[in-house]
């Protein structure tokens, strides 16, 4: 090890994502997120996880500018997201692949790819980082020509990470990737989460397989109704038999 990486190493790392006592919801009369707060620290791979209705799903909406904040704070490299508008947020270095219909299905693959890019002029960078994704990617690059709706499930969450990717974004979110994928292409998607890390990317996910997310993730927080239950690291709270029990039912076991 050189002496910039034994620095490096030694230095705690520093925050990307700061979510404080955050409270949101979708009408002013119901706080979905009740007092959430986490953090993400440059590098990690942080998984949240929780029951259907926790909050998951709220809380990365919120965080990429869609659902109104109603207190608390959100930071992304020491700077608020707070009142931000969402379409500014890849502008900002963030970037969020949504659960469903996160694809336009009627473009072929190379054209949802170059759409990820649409904010950058930078021609020749783009163009390396398309040859960069299908390197991630080969079998994006097989069927470039291919309408993404023609794809099968987790070729789509592909092309969904994909062109996130292609905004060049600091951080991702990723809003249930192995959702509806078999066993086998869940460990296929999760194995490319990691390679998105060797990127230099910091990732937070929000998932239902608590296991397969878990074995990827650094550290991890379990939601419940708005509020944050339990964070720990992701091998604390894989080998915890009440967290289990308690807020990831059969799941835990299921794959
Ligand atoms: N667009 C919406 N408008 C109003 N309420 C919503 C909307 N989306 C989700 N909710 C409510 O917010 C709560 C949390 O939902 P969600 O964040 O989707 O949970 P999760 O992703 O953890 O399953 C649920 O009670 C749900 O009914
Ligand atoms: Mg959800």
């Amino acid at each position: 090890m050189n002496a910039a990486a034994a620095v490096a190493a030694a230095a705690p790392l520093e925050p990307a994502l700061e979510v404080r006592e955050l409270v949101a919801g979708y009408t002013p009369e119901v706080d979905i997120l009740r007092g959430i707060s986490l953090l993400v620290r440059r590098g990690e791979i942080v998984t949240v996880l929780g029951p259907n209705g926790a909050g998951k799903s709220t809380l990365i909406k919120t965080v990429a500018g869609l659902v109104p904040v109603r207190s608390g704070a959100v930071a992304l490299f020491g700077k608020s997201l707070v009142g931000e508008a969402a379409h500014r947020m890849v502008a900002r270095g963030l970037a969020y692949v949504p659960q469903t219909h996160n694809v336009f299905p009627r473009l072929t693959i190379h054209e949802n790819l170059e759409l990820g890019a649409s904010a950058r002029d930078d021609r020749a960078a783009i163009a390396a980082d398309l040859a960069r994704m299908y390197e991630l990617f080969p079998r994006l690059h097989e069927r470039r020509r291919q309408a993404a709706g023609t794809l099968s499930g987790g070729e789509r969450q592909m092309v969904a990470v994909a062109r996130a990717l292609m905004a060049r974004p600091t951080m991702l979110m990723l809003d249930e990737p192995s959702a509806g994928l078999s066993p086998k292409l869940v460990g296929v998607v999760f194995a490319k989460v990691r390679e998105v890390r060797e990127l230099g990317v910091t990732l937070l996910i929000v998932e239902q397989n608590a296991k397969a997310a878990l074995a990827i993730s650094d550290r991890g927080y379990v939601l419940a109704q708005g509020r944050e239950q339990v964070s720990d690291d992701a091998a604390a709270l894989l080998a915890n038999p009440q967290i289990g029990a308690l807020y990831l039912g059969a799941r835990m076991h299921a794959s």
